[in-house]
């Protein structure tokens, strides 16, 4: 008998459902809040009434799109965390409510897992899966981490940030630039004119593979305070210049630590997930360095880079075959590590 998982991602601005038939995706519904964009950054209370309002209409929309009705649901995942309490709390009680009234288990979801295994989400059914053991660089707006994934419930993150996050450093060097929130998709259109040798920002001397951003941070807003003291055009005068030298030094930084997680684990497979793997820098950078060190390249598609509830359904689709459900008293969380 088939197995059809329900996934639902609320944990932070997105609303999502997707359905996930025997692992093969049927359907993935987003609903993006454009609420935020006036504030410079997600609002939490602003959040979460808008998932209220979206959850309904979204989980109704992806089933429909996979051509199902409700009873035939064998489970439903949901992202219990980390992320937005308030957030959270929407997908949790819907997932939970759901599964009273259909009588199928619920199954909860590591939202950094799903980025992980969204690798995993098969539009067809002969679509290519990594291999584990694999290294998977985890970079959004609040990790960059570097995972080895062992298998779909053994993963070991061996480097992380020790500050910001590479997405923080995107958006945060955006704000100073008059960029919208988030600058990180601006920056990657205005760095694909813009010379990437320009200007020299420093780097951070961490030991190990954990990655530091906000030296980055500070050099740049440096820069920028010291030259518009000289010319108060400089900003709008250099942004494209700007956005590339600033990609290109967040690119150095990710992939040398990138770089030693491989040597010292000796994977032969790399995959990038989290909304700055839709960065076409990174993209391709990462895809140039495998090919030169003949490693095979796991790099999503868009749609999978950012908060999207085909990865949870997938994850949730692996715990279920394990049969590891989640009991109702459940409460999501805001902070955990993998
Ligand atoms: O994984 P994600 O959707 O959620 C959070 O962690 O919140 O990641 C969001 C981050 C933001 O920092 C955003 O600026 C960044 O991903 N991002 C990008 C691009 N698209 C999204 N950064 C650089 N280039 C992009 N094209």
């Amino acid at each position: 008998m088939s197995i059809t998982i329900l996934g639902i991602e609320s944990s932070c601005d997105d609303t999502s459902a997707a359905i996930i038939r025997d692992g093969v995706l049927l359907s993935n519904v987003i609903a993006s809040q454009s609420v935020h964009e006036e504030y410079g950054g997600v609002v939490p209370e602003l959040a979460s009434r808008a998932h209220q309002q979206n959850i309904v209409p979204v989980v109704d929309t992806a089933i429909k799109r996979a051509g199902i009705t409700k009873q035939d649901l064998t489970a439903i995942a949901f992202t219990r965390g980390p992320g937005l309490l308030g957030s959270l709390l929407v997908g949790t009680s819907f997932a939970k409510g759901l599964s009273v009234g259909l009588r199928i288990p619920i199954v909860d979801v590591n939202h950094l897992h799903g980025h992980v295994l969204s690798h995993f989400v098969r539009e067809k059914e002969d679509d290519t899966v990594p291999e584990y053991p694999f290294l998977c660089l985890l970079i959004s707006g609040g990790n960059s981490q570097l995972v080895l994934v062992k298998n779909y419930n053994d993963m070991q993150i061996i480097g992380q940030t020790i500050d910001d996050a590479a997405g923080e450093a995107f958006d945060k060097c955006a704000k100073v630039m008059g960029l919208p929130y988030p600058g990180g998709p601006h920056i990657d259109r205005l760095a694909a004119q813009g010379d990437a040798k320009r200007f020299k920002f420093s780097k951070p001397h961490i030991q190990g593979l954990d990655y530091s951003f906000s030296g980055l941070k500070t050099s740049f807003l440096y820069t920028l305070r010291d030259a518009v003291k000289e010319n108060p055009n400089f900003v709008e005068e250099n942004m494209a210049d700007l956005a590339a030298s600033l990609q290109a030094t967040i690119i150095e930084i990710l992939l040398d630590k990138l770089d030693k997680a491989v040597k010292q684990t000796g994977v032969k497979t790399v995959a990038i997930g989290g909304g700055v793997s839709a960065n076409s820098g990174v993209r391709q950078a990462v895809a140039d360095y495998c090919e030169r060190h003949h490693l095979t390249a796991f790099i999503p598609k868009r749609a999978f880079t950012t908060d999207n509830a085909a990865m949870v359904a997938i994850a949730g689709y692996y715990k279920y075959l394990d049969k590891d459900f989640c009991p109702y008293d459940a409460a999501p969380f805001a902070r955990v590590s993998l």
